[in-house]
């Protein structure tokens, strides 16, 4: 049995067959319809959610499955005072495979300790969001054509946003691959990750507090919220909240095949002007966020078509 709890516990090769999976299954949605026929999915969420929640539920229900669950830690015995082991242990003899997401980083890979059904992570805390990094992979697999040779630039909340954690961790794996960091100085991303994952391994990378002069330089473009949820007070998150705001203006800078993606949702720092933007995909990488689901749930429970 297997658990996604960070990005790495899927190999390249195992990411590039849920890709191939995915693909499939939106070149052939019919194919899959009935695969998960009897399973159930349980989506165990302690924390807010829009598309996570509901494109997995979508996922299952795509693939002929059932769902199950809670959408907030007050609506379930988490409020009572119980354990994330103690509620997995039950839910694992209610369902076949379940999401979780939840504030504390690490809870999901402590479910998992006390799991007999595979858990993925739906979003730990300021940690990881490994299922949104396969959703990010398939949009620039889909509409740039390769994972390698890209100049990335990543900006917003970098200390908080688990969204890019998660894919600096996975995208490093590639050949050829650089990273821009744009944030405010107190939004930078965290030592651990500079120290282990990028010097470690030699990735290259600079870290600038202005978006305009480096949007010539991207293939991609990774806009984030600031995480206000994990502020430690409400001044530090108003002054820095609209640190940057894309808009047409930037947008013209930027290379004709630049992508900005975004994992939403958006606050201010997309311009809405900016959607009309062949170049913005960040609605259509939200669509492929139930397909990557659907591959990752059927993988994770051995079917095959
Ligand atoms: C992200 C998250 O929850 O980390 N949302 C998502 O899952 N698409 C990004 C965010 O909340 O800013």
């Amino acid at each position: 049995m297997k658990h996604v709890i960070s990005p790495l516990d899927l190999t390249v090769q195992e990411l590039e067959d849920i890709l191939t999976l995915a693909e499939d299954m939106i070149a052939a949605p019919d194919k899959y319809k009935e695969i998960c026929h009897g399973k159930k999915l349980a989506t165990l969420f302690y924390e807010p959610s829009t598309r996570t929640r509901l494109s997995f539920e979508a996922a299952m229900m795509n693939l002929g499955g059932n769902v199950l669950g809670f959408s907030s830690a007050d609506s379930s015995s988490a409020s009572k005072g119980e354990s994330v082991a103690d509620t997995i242990r039950v839910i694992s003899g209610y369902a076949d495979i379940c999401a979780m997401r939840h504030p504390k980083e690490g809870a999901p890979l402590v479910a998992a300790q006390y799991s007999s059904i595979p858990v993925i992570n739906a979003g730990d805390g300021g940690h990881n969001h490994p299922t949104q990094t396969l959703t990010d992979l398939l949009t620039i697999k889909k509409l740039k054509g390769r994972l390698d040779n890209l100049t990335i630039g990543v900006c917003g909340d970098l200390k908080f946003g688990r969204t890019v954690h998660s894919l600096i961790r996975a995208m490093i794996r590639y050949e050829n691959i650089r990273f821009i960091m744009i944030s405010p100085e107190e939004l930078r991303i965290p030592d651990y990750l500079k120290k282990e994952v990028l010097d470690a391994q030699n990735i290259p990378y600079n870290e600038v507090s202005v978006l305009e002069p480096v949007m010539p330089e991207l293939d991609l473009l990774y806009m984030t919220r600031v995480q206000r949820e994990r502020f430690f007070n409400e001044e530090d998150y108003i002054r820095l909240k609209d640190s940057f705001i894309l808009d047409s203006k930037k947008m013209k800078l930027a290379r004709e095949d630049m992508l900005v993606l975004h994992p939403l949702p958006r606050v201010n720092e997309i311009s809405t002007e900016v959607d009309e933007d062949p170049r913005a995909v960040y609605f259509e990488q939200a669509k492929y966020g139930v397909y990557v689901r659907m591959a990752l749930i059927m993988t994770l429970l051995g079917l095959e078509v």
